[in-house]
């Protein structure tokens, strides 16, 4: 069995909480300062589980504030970003100033802006390349709707996704991966942890052709949809799968912190 606490090629797992559009400012203050609490309390060892929180826009630079002054172990990064650097695009947030308040990460072609905001293939490795030339590392997610699932299987439309998403991206870039079956986004209904694993080494075969065998070999593959602490060690047990992307239950600070801590479920 693989180490609970780093994967058996070194990876440092990452459980990465998406909060969508949920929590103003004040809130995520309050649940950041909170959640951070809860993981000290439980001495978790930031050292071999990374923990990372995206908040709506309007929140980042009150959570970047929070986690400097307080010099708190979470990451942050936003849920989206343009594909564009700079110009006329109402509405629109660069990776630049994602970089410039400190984020980490950027989540990139979630199914919601998939199929809620029509974003293509095209549009995710657009982002992806922005998101990469400001030195965000991009949480790309990939994941088959029920109707794909039943014509092609699990792996067919995540690895088209991904190949897509890494078009024209430099050989060793920083990525992370997230697989996320769109049926099992909000359902309850989680995928199996062995589905899990077999759609994550496909997909990281499509990292070594894209970005080398190396990085390939470093990049931390998710899983993500209906994670909860009950499930996330079937996960993580998976040589394949680095951590998870978490949705309804990262707003519910006991759920996420002990999906943190995962370790602690092996063997339950
Ligand atoms: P869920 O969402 O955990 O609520 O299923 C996951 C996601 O959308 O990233």
């Amino acid at each position: 069995m693989a180490s609970m606490t780093t994967t058996s090629a070194g990876r440092i797992p990452l459980i990465a909480g998406n909060w969508k559009l949920n929590l103003d400012h004040l809130q995520a203050i309050a649940f950041v300062q909170k959640l951070a609490w809860s993981l000290k309390d439980a001495r978790l060892d930031f050292n071999e589980v990374e923990v990372a929180v995206f908040p709506p826009f309007t929140d980042l630079r009150s959570v970047q504030t929070l986690i400097s002054a307080d010099k708190l172990p979470l990451k942050f990064g936003a849920q989206d970003v343009s594909a564009h650097a700079s110009g006329a695009y109402t509405g629109e947030i660069a990776a630049g100033f994602l970089k410039a308040l400190d984020c980490d990460f950027v989540i990139i072609g979630h199914s919601e802006r998939r199929t809620l905001h029509d974003e293509t293939d095209a549009v995710v490795n657009a982002k992806t390349i922005a998101a990469v030339q400001s030195s965000l590392v991009p949480i790309i997610c990939v994941g088959e709707t029920a109707a794909d699932l039943e014509e092609h299987g699990p792996s067919a439309v995540p690895v088209a996704q991904l190949t897509a998403a890494l078009a024209g991206i430099a050989s060793g870039s920083n990525v992370v991966v997230a697989y996320e079956p769109v049926w099992a986004i909000g359902s309850g209904q989680a995928a199996t942890p062995e589905q899990a694993e077999q759609v994550a080494a496909a997909l990281r075969a499509v990292v070594a052709t894209a970005l080398g065998d190396d990085a390939a070999a470093a990049t931390r593959i998710l899983y993500g949809g209906s994670v909860k602490s009950a499930n996330i060690a079937g996960f993580m047990r998976q040589p394949n799968v680095d951590g998870a992307l978490v949705g309804g239950a990262s707003l519910d600070i006991e759920e996420f912190s002990s999906i943190v801590r995962f370790q602690k479920h092996v063997g339950v």
